[in-house]
Formats: structure tokens, sequence, C-alpha cells
């Protein structure tokens, strides 16, 4: 059985009945039914209506990769695939293996998606978004400080765009409702000189449905905010755009503009906050953020301001 040809019939719009699987993989109608349910064991959420046959649940909607191609082979190295461990360990690999400086690595499924400090990243069939865009870029790691913050800009302008209030939490978390709807990882690879490679993973929520998650926050999904299955293709490929554009425009202007629209969407605007670096708490009012894409605190002894990876902002 091939599963590539099996799931890619289920993803065709409307009801596939067993007899006409059965004719298509040339095999029995009871194969077909246990090839079903390990798919199923597998987790792929698929209904079988009895005189109907099998589809996928509504909110499953596999990519329609060949308008993605269409869209965007000129302009970026493509990984389009079902599954994979990580998208971002896909450029990765692809930026160790090749010479293409500009990749695109995007999946149904990720069975190790990942956040920050190995952070688990739930990542189920066909139902949000995880992609993965890796550049080579002529800039030192030092100056890529608020590269995620410009990443969460993009993302929160375009849906907002589209009447979704997005809140951004520093450095990497978006939030809808005050709840988790997507997060951002970024990793950098090179020396102390440019180029360097940047990885820019995003995970966003998108179809998933409440019940049956284990995600140990509370989150939200856009279909849930809008009442709608979204179509996942053609969202993609808005922020794979807007993406782009905030990004060249970073690397020509710098932060200043993206300092000057972050209050529009910080979490805990001026609020009370404590930012947790291992044992380490420090307290004070949420300013914003510097042109190099750090924290500015007001503490009891002045403002100071603060940035790396290993720190987690929270609500006082
Ligand atoms: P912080 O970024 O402030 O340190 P965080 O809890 O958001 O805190 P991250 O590493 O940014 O931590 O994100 C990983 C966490 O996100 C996981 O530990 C889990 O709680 C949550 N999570 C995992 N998958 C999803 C998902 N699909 N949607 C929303 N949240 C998720
Ligand atoms: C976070 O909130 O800590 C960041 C989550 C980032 C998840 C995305 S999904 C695509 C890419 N691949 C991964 O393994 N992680 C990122």
């Amino acid at each position: 059985m091939n599963i590539e040809l099996l799931l890619e019939a289920l993803g065709q719009d409307g009801f596939h009945s067993g007899e006409v699987l059965a004719k298509q993989f040339n095999m029995s109608r009871a194969a077909i039914s246990k090839w079903i349910n390990k798919l199923r064991n597998a987790g792929y959420d698929i209904h079988s209506v009895p005189g109907k046959g099998y589809c996928f649940a509504n909110y499953v909607q596999p990519f329609d990769q060949p308008l993605i191609r269409a869209k965007l082979a000129d302009k970026l190295h493509l990984i389009l695939s079902r599954e994979t461990d990580s998208t971002n360990e896909d450029v990765k690999q692809c930026f160790k293996q090749t010479e293409f400086e500009r990749i695109l690595a995007t999946t149904e499924k990720q069975t190790a998606g990942r956040g920050r400090r190995g952070r688990v990243w739930h990542s189920p069939y066909a139902q949000n978004i995880y992609f993965s865009l890796g550049l080579k870029l002529d800039l030192a790691i030092s100056e890529l400080s608020g590269l995620s913050l410009v990443v969460g800009l993009a993302i929160a302008d375009l849906l907002k765009s589209k009447g979704v209030p997005i809140q951004l939490k520093w450095p990497n978390d978006i939030y809808l409702e005050g709840k988790k709807l997507g997060g951002i990882l970024v990793e950098l690879e090179g020396a102390f000189e440019p180029p360097c490679n940047v990885i820019i993973g995003t995970g966003l929520n998108v179809n998933m449905p409440q019940q049956a998650q284990a995600i140990d926050q509370a989150w939200q999904s856009l279909a849930e905010y809008t009442g709608k299955v979204i179509n996942r293709t053609e969202l993609l490929l808005e922020l794979v755009d807007q993406l782009q554009l905030y990004l060249t425009q970073f690397c020509q202007n710098g932060m200043a503009e993206f300092v000057e629209k972050w209050p529009t969407y910080d979490l805990y605007h001026y609020q009370k906050v404590q930012l947790i670096s291992g044992e380490q708490v420090t307290r004070g009012i949420n300013l914003g953020i510097n042109e190099q894409g750090g924290l500015r605190l007001l503490t009891d002894s002045g403002e100071v301001e603060l940035n790396g990876g290993e720190l987690s902002l929270r609500p006082e």
C-alpha cells in the first residue's frame, strides 16, 4: 500500500467508498478498512459514514502542493513533506547538504516539533501550519537578536488585516484572546562575521479543534476564533509573502519601524511582569522593546534592558 496515495485520495473533497478505494488500490475492502484503521491509530482523523465511505474530519485539510509549488518554486527551494521530525531540522540539513540560500520547508505533521529549550510543539496532521524559512543573510549573528519579534509582527499584521486581534508575548509567542495561538523558533548558524544561516520556524494553530489535545497551557486556533475552517494553503502563501517582505525591510532598515509597531500588539504592555531566567527573577513594568529586540523593564532600581534565548516573560 502506498500511504501517500491513500492520504491523497482521502484529501480530495467528499466521501471515498471502501469499494472505490479497493478498486483504485487493487485490494479488498477489508484490506482498505485495515489500512484506514492503521492510519487512525497513527493519529489521522478519518470519519466513516455507513453507505457513503471515508473522509477526513472537516478540520483536516492537506496542503495544495501543486499550488504552493506554482507560487513559490521560483523564489525558494521547497521541501514539502507529509511528515517530518521538525521543519527547522529539514532546513538545517538542506543548508548542510546543498548550496541553496533561500529554503522553505513545510509539512502536514511533525513528529518532533520543538519550541524553545526543546519543549514539544504539538503538530497533528493537516490541521495547523508548521513551516521554516531558511535564509543565508549577509549579516552577523549579533545583528539578528530582534528577528523573532520581526517575524511575530509580520504574522500579527497579516492576521490583523483579516480581523484577528493578535497579541505578541516577548520574545517569540503569538497569542489570541490571551491564549497561545502560535510560536516562533529562530535558530542561527554561523561565525562572528557575516554571512549566517537563519532558520525561522513558525507554528500556528489554524484548524485544530479544542477537544482531545494534550497541550499543557491554554491555547487557541484561528478556526475556533473565526468559527470557520481556514484554507491552510492560502494562509501559508500569505504568511510566507508577508514574512519575506518584513525580513527584507529589516535587513535594509533595521529594527526602528518594528520597535514603533510593537506596543500595538504587546501582550503585557505597561503591566507588571516577571522576567524569569532559571532561578533568577527580575520584576518590573514592561516598557516594550529596544532596537536590539531586548525587553525594557522599569525596575525599582531604574530601567534595565534584557535579552537572550533563555528568558521567559510572565505577568506578575
Ligand atoms: P515561554 O516562551 O514564555 O518560555 P512557553 O510555555 O510559551 O513559555 P515555549 O517554549 O515558547 O514555552 O512553547 C512551548 C510550549 O507551548 C509547550 O511547552 C506547550 O505548553 C505549548 N504548546 C505546544 N504545542 C502547542 C500548540 N500547538 N499550540 C499552543 N501551545 C502549544
Ligand atoms: C515556541 O513557542 O517555543 C516556538 C514553537 C515553534 C514551532 C515551530 S513549528 C515549525 C518549526 N519546527 C519546529 O520544530 N518548531 C518550529
